[in-house]
This record gives structure tokens, sequence and C-alpha cells, in this order.
């Protein structure tokens, strides 16, 4: 299938949050990562998210380190491979720190800007701006912003409140709840995917993880109604915890680490 338009991906969120299932996530770097996660949805018979960090993305340009050029590669790509699938997948990219967004975000949505007075499908179907490290006021200006600009080309904007732990493309995040009175600021500016942090942590779990805050989630819910949250981290949650996870409102679930393990793993073995 071609990649879901924005009214089939606003469906397939909204039935997800309505009928409590998730959607995973699957972070992407390169062809064969990418190859990977379709093959494996269409195994699955699912519909899912394709998805990359700046990180992943500089990757994917090589020695250009160049996360503008090496996310349109790795977009193009999944364009042209979804068609063959009998899947959905959409497009999305991940954490955008405000030092990233005229680097990363912006001249991705000029891209899509570009592609639709062409008569072209967008380029992404989401954009993630996390300024999560931000004084929340801040984050709620910045947020405001890129939500106005993305709805005039039918982008979706997660945005994130409350740090998600753990380290990522060198970010190192102390990991900590939202506030459910910041997280019902920043639906109440339209936001249709919040990410918000319940004690989860990007890469491995430690030993003496606390678990998840479900007090902190349910809250969270109460405050901003029917709202599709985004669950950071997910390598290695207990499957039990992200079942209660999903009751509760999350309707997409991120993972990297675990497919990254599994890659090395299988290099490994091979050679
Ligand atoms: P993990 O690397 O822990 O799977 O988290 C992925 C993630 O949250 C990407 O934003």
């Amino acid at each position: 299938m071609p990649v879901a338009t924005y009214e089939q991906y606003c469906k397939m969120m909204d039935t997800a949050y309505a009928n409590h299932y998730a959607f995973p996530a699957i972070n992407v770097f390169d062809m064969e990562s990418i190859n990977g996660v379709l093959a494996g949805l269409a195994e699955a018979h699912s519909d899912g998210i394709i998805q990359m960090s700046f990180g992943g993305a500089q990757h994917a340009s090589g020695t250009l380190k160049d996360m503008y050029l090496g996310a349109l590669a790795l977009a193009n790509h999944v364009h042209l491979m979804a068609e063959k699938y009998n899947i959905f997948v959409a497009l999305h990219t991940d954490h955008c720190q405000n030092d990233k967004v005229d680097t990363f975000m912006i001249p991705l949505i000029e891209e899509t800007e570009r592609r639709r007075a062409a008569g072209l499908p967008n380029l992404f179907n989401s954009h993630m701006f996390d300024g999560s490290a931000l004084p929340h006021k801040e984050n709620v200006k910045i947020a405001k912003g890129l939500l106005e600009r993305c709805a005039k080309s039918q982008l979706v904007l997660e945005v994130e409140a409350g740090v998600v732990g753990g380290e990522e493309d060198g970010v190192i995040g102390m990991g900590e709840c939202a506030d459910p009175d910041e997280c019902k600021a920043i639906a109440d500016l339209g936001v249709t995917m919040l990410a918000a942090g319940i004690g989860n942590i990007h890469g491995k779990y430690p030993e003496n993880w606390a678990g998840l805050s479900f007090e902190t989630l349910d809250a969270i819910q109460q405050k901003t109604g029917d709202m599709p949250l985004v669950l950071h981290g997910g390598t290695g949650i207990p499957d039990d915890m992200i079942k209660k996870a999903i009751s509760l409102g999350v309707a997409k679930i991120n993972v990297n680490t675990e497919c990254q393990l599994v890659f090395a793993e299988a290099t490994r073995k091979y050679i």
C-alpha cells in the first residue's frame, strides 16, 4: 500500500485508541532496517509506524552527517517499498529537540510543502517536537507555532511533556513523570499525539527500575480527555505493563534498542 494518507493515519490512531490496541513505532536507520520492519509488520498482518531519530537520519547520509538528506533518503525508500506490502505504514520523525528544529524538522516540513504544491503525497505523516527539557511555557509556545505550520500541510505533531529517561542520540534524560496539568495545557493546543514521561526510559531498563507509573498515566488521561498517548522506551517493558498502559490510552509504542540488539546479535552470529 502507499504510505498512509493523513486521513488513514488519523483513522489508524483513533481506531487503536478507541479499541484499546497500540501501533508499534519502530526506529529505522538504513535500508535493511526499513525492509526488516516492513517484512515484520506484513508477517504479523499489522499496520504500523516507521520512524527515525535525527541520529538515525544522520547515519543514513554516511559521512555527510546530514540529518535532512538522510531522512529524505530513508523516507523515499519507505515510500517505494511500502507500495509492495499489503499493510499501511505511516512515516514519523522521532525526538526533535529545540536546537534541531531548524535543521531537521523545518526542512522536512518544507519538503512536504513542496511536494503538496506539486500534487505529491506528504513526505512524512508526523513529526515529533521534544521541548521537554525547556521550561513548560516555552515548550507550549514553540509547539503552538509548529502545530499551526504542520496543520496547513495535514501533518500530525507529537509533543513531549516530562523527560523520557535514558540515552538516545547522545541526549540523556533523567526520566521523570509528566505533570498532568502541563499535559492538559499541551492537549488544549489541539495536539493529538502526546508523549508523556511516566517513568519510562530509552535503552535497557536497569535492574532497579521502578516500573511505569500508572497513577501518572491515569491522571494524564483524566486531564487530557480522549487523546492517543505515546509510550517511548518500549524496549524491555514487561508485557503486563504494556497491556495496562494500552488500556489507559497508549496507542503508539516506540521501539528502537531492541531491534538494534537483535540486528547486532544476528550480524555477530553470521560473522
Ligand atoms: P527504546 O530504544 O528504549 O526502544 O526506545 C525507543 C524510543 O522511545 C524512540 O523514541
